[in-house]
């Protein structure tokens, strides 16, 4: 008698979009009797570390929150030194990311931002538009309530406009009406520092988001955290409101 072929066991996906609350770097600093803009500075290495892994483990999308709509509210000296370093790894990394078929995008509200870093992040997105292999969104004066009203307002225009009916608002179609449109949602939401909510991020998308707390500052997050998060996650069962049978 022959032997049933035993079939090969396949390994969960690893999730093709990343999202990532990169949060506790005032406390990294506050730890060190250093100024917060200093932890920071820091966090931009942990950026740099988890944008190349991500490349290596093969995720398509990361989407970073660097800042949100409501940390306006910040001391004007560390809102200043956030965008300093924001400019700062635009200036420093964009050659390394084109050439590594990195492909920004930046989602928020750019009316607030300074003209020259909407420049630099208009020209990053231009230089990258034909890159594929990883797509790294920059959440940027981003807040998702925002994003979904911005959203409704303009369905709403063109349904006074007679050029919709609302009838035809689907989930695709106000999907399609977010910043993120054509970006697939996160797989996984992953924040850092003990934390756990989702502070205005991504909250129309993140609906079936895996989330993922981690213990961890940050700045001291590393590669390994980033694929022991992936581990996670490939452990979980995605029933989407399905039984899972
Ligand atoms: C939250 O920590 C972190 C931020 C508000 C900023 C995150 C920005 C970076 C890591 C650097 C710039 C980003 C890029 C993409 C180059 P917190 O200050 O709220 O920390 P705390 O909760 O300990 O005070």
């Amino acid at each position: 008698m022959s032997q049933p072929i035993a079939s090969p066991v396949l390994a969960p996906a690893p999730p093709r979009h990343v999202a990532i609350i990169m949060d506790g770097n005032g406390r990294w600093a506050k730890a060190r009797g250093l100024p917060r803009n200093l932890g920071h500075r820091q966090g931009v290495d942990a950026v740099r570390e988890v944008v190349r892994t991500c490349r290596r483990l093969g995720i398509e999308y990361l989407t970073l929150y660097a800042f949100s709509s409501e940390n306006w509210k910040r001391p004007e000296s560390e809102v200043n030194g956030l965008m300093e370093l924001l400019r700062l790894y635009i200036r420093r990394e964009l050659d390394e990311l084109a050439r590594n078929d990195v492909c920004i995008r930046m989602i928020g509200d750019r009316s607030r931002l300074a003209p020259d870093i909407v420049e630099l992040i208009t020209e990053a997105e231009a230089k990258t538009q034909n890159n594929h292999t990883l797509t790294l969104v920059i959440a940027l004066s981003y807040g998702g309530q925002d994003e979904i009203v911005e959203a409704c307002r303009r369905l709403a225009e063109q349904v006074a406009a007679g050029k919709l009916s609302p009838q035809d608002i689907t989930t695709t179609s106000f999907a399609n009406h977010l910043q993120t449109a054509g970006i697939p949602d996160p797989d996984m939401i992953i924040r850092t520092s003990g934390e756990q909510r989702l502070s205005n991020f991504l909250i129309w998308q993140s609906a079936y988001s895996e989330l993922i707390f981690v213990d961890k500052l940050w700045p001291d997050f590393s590669s390994q955290d980033l694929a022991a998060a992936v581990e996670e996650f490939q452990r979980r069962e995605r029933r989407y409101g399905g039984s899972g049978e």
